[in-house]
Parts: C-alpha cells; structure tokens; sequence
C-alpha cells in the first residue's frame, strides 16, 4: 500500500494543486523560467527573480521576453549601445529556441550558470543555477605593490579572479596594468603583497614555474617565429609543451599524435588555410589568432592576454574576441583591454586601475556608470 500523499488526494483542486507545485519549485535552489512560442513567461519560481534581481512587477503571467532583457539592458548589462538594438538582439537570438549555456556573473559577484532548453511545442525552459561555490577565485593579489626607484607603479591591489570567468583589467594608459601582468608572471618581482594561485603562495616562484603551474601570458611578448610557417611555429611550441611537461618519463608522443594536436590547434583558431605560410607573412590580425595557438598548445589553465586587439581593424576585433571566447571555455582569462566593446562583450567581470590603484570593481553594466570611472577616462587621452 502506498500512503497517499497531497497530489494523490483528489480532494484536492487543481487550483490548490498548482499551488504545492508552486511551492515546491519555491523551494528549489534553482531558477526556472518558461517562455512560449511568443516568448510570454508562463512559469517561473521566485528564485529566479532572487538569482537575477529582476523588479517583481515583471513576475507574472506575460511578461515579455524583451522585457526582461530591455531591464538588463537598461542597467548596463549587455555593454554600451542603442537599448533597442541589444535588446532587438537578444530576442532574436531567443527566437532560434536553441538550446543553450551560459555564465553570468552578477553585480554581487555571483556567478549564475544557464541552461536554456527548448520545450517541445514551442518556447523554452531556463534553469538558473548559483555556482559561486564552485567558482572560487583562482588567482588572487593581496597588497600587491611595485615600487621602480620612488615611483609607485601597482599600489595595494587586491585582485581576485574567479576560475572559468573572463576578467578584464582596464584603465587609463600608465595605470599600471601590464606592471600587475609582469608581477603576476613574475617577468617582475614585488616589492610587497602576496600573489595565491590555486592556494599556494608563488609571490617568489620563478617565472618558467609559474608557466608550468598553468599561468601563460600571451602578446605584447611575441611568442612566434617570422620564418616558421604557421604550422611549424604551432608544432613548436607543441613541443615544448611536452619538454615542460613532468612526465618526462613518458615515451615521446608519436609523430602522429603530434601532427593531430597541430592540426586541431590551426582549426581552434581558424588558421587551416595559412597553415604552410612564414609567420611573418600573415596579415596582422591572423598573426594574433597564431599567437593565440601557440600559448593554447601550452593548454594553459589561466591565460593572461595583454591587449589582444590592439592595433586591429574592425573584422579582425570582432574574430579575435569570438576566439577569445571559445578559449575562454574551461579557462580562466585575465585580460588588458583597451576596446570597451570588447570589454563589454567578453567579461564577466572588470577590474579598473588608476595610477596603480584599483579604482572601481565590478560588471560592465556597473563600472561603466561609475562616475569615478567616467572621470578616469574622460581625463586620459584613451576612448
Ligand atoms: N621598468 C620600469 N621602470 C620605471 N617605470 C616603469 C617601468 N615599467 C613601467 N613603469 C611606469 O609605471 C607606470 C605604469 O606602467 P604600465 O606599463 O604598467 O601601464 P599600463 O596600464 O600598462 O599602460 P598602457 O595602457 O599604456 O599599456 C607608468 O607610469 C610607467 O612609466
Ligand atoms: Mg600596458
């Protein structure tokens, strides 16, 4: 005999029915929200509104799908542009009902995993999903501070990047942000504070150990041979990825394994056709897609990127930040970047230096209408 619980009693309405279902998505620790085919909320459970902080007048049946993005649009959510236009886009891209996930780091600095999956007769479900816990910070500065004979270059940073997000360091020119890359991969040594990676103190860790930990560093270094072919300067660095590698004891990987790895790296970054070309002769925007692959061979856990669009046209900005993008997946970046376009697109989360201090912290939506951050910029000679 099975005892009947509250769904089996007939007794009870379908009203009253609704509500136990109710109160148990209530209590779920996850998000849920139903869209239909014309992108109306249908479903929900109150810890949506909770995780994303939507105002409650939006929490009822028909609510639009664009309402909901033109409020995350109108806080700065989405980066700097036309409201109707990001939100024109985002209702678009929902209109494709593909499935889908993403991460979004809250103003609060909680990280939100979302799942979206399409329902059967139209719509979609979202599943929002508070991972902070599992986001815990990878990298961390305490009191970081550079000194170069009386001037103060890093003053006292406290850094603190989260594993798997995109954080960006920006700031006025002379701020201090490729000195806090140098400290970091320690190209230079502190004159106090602490640098953590996973846990353990590597303040005083020499430079090619830290790179073993996982901490790789790509551009304003350049990482490739002019007179190497494409191909050739991927298989390099393939190969010293496996020199670095402390299993030295293992048998060389065969030849073939290794023309594998060359391969998938030139197709990750889309250089298949300029795989027999010298370096020297890719067109710049490419040059920078090599240099990614090559620190990609050293499959890096954290990337540090110091202005990967820097001196690009248009079209090239827009392919290195979808290969940022695809990168970033698994990883940790941490990136200088001067495009606020950019900027805007790829991070989830901002940390802003002026004159070696951190000046603001947060989301785009959150530091782009910081006064003191309009201020900083509005003061220096960079847009
Ligand atoms: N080796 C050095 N010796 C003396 N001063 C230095 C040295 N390296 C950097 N500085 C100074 O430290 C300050 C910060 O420089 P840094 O290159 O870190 O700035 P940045 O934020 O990367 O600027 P940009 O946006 O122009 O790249 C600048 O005033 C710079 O002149
Ligand atoms: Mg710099």
């Amino acid at each position: 005999m099975v005892p009947a619980g509250p769904m089996q009693d007939d007794t009870l309405s379908a009203a009253a029915q609704l509500d136990v279902l109710q109160a148990a998505l209530d209590q779920l620790d996850q998000g849920i929200t139903v869209f239909d085919s014309e992108l109306r909320l249908v479903g929900w459970n109150h810890r949506f509104f909770e995780l994303l902080d939507f105002p409650a007048e939006l929490a009822r049946r028909g609510s639009h799908f664009s309402d909901f993005m033109r409020y995350n649009a109108e806080r700065g959510e989405y980066g700097p542009g036309d409201v109707d236009k990001l939100v024109e886009e985002r209702v678009a891209q929902a209109r494709l009902f593909q499935p889908h996930s993403m991460e979004r780091v809250r103003p609060s600095g909680n990280v939100i995993a979302v799942k979206g999956i399409p329902l059967p007769g139209g719509g979609f479900a979202s599943i929002y999903t508070d991972i902070t816990a599992q986001r815990g910070y990878v990298l961390k500065t305490k009191g970081l501070t550079k000194e170069f004979k009386g001037f103060v270059a890093v003053r006292n940073v406290d850094l603190n990047v989260r594993k798997g997000t995109i954080h960006a360091l920006i700031g006025p020119n002379g701020a201090g942000k490729t000195t806090v890359f140098n400290l970091l991969t320690r190209f230079l040594g502190a004159t106090a504070g602490t640098i953590t990676y996973k846990g353990q103190d590597i303040t005083h860790t020499r430079a090619d150990t830290i790179a073993r930990l996982g901490i790789v560093r790509s551009f304003q270094i350049s990482s490739t041979f002019a007179h190497l072919s494409v191909r050739e300067n991927v298989r390099v660095a393939l190969q010293r990825k496996h020199g670095m590698d402390i299993h030295f004891w293992r048998p060389l990987r065969s030849l073939d394994v290794l023309n594998d790895e060359v391969d998938r790296l030139l197709a990750d970054v889309g250089l298949e056709s300029f795989a027999e070309i010298p370096a020297v002769e890719l067109p710049y925007g490419r040059k920078r897609a090599l240099e990614i692959a090559t620190t990609l061979a050293l499959d890096p856990e954290m990337m540090l990127l110091d202005e990967p669009t820097q001196g690009m046209g248009h079209e090239d900005v827009g392919r290195i930040a979808s290969l940022i993008r695809k990168v970033a997946e698994g990883r940790t970046v941490l990136m200088v970047e001067h495009n606020l376009g950019v900027v805007a697109n790829l991070s989830n989360w901002i940390t802003v230096l002026q004159r070696g201090e951190i000046l603001a912290e947060g989301t785009y939506g959150e530091v782009s209408r910081n006064p003191a951050v309009i201020d900083a910029y509005m003061g220096s000679a960079h847009a």
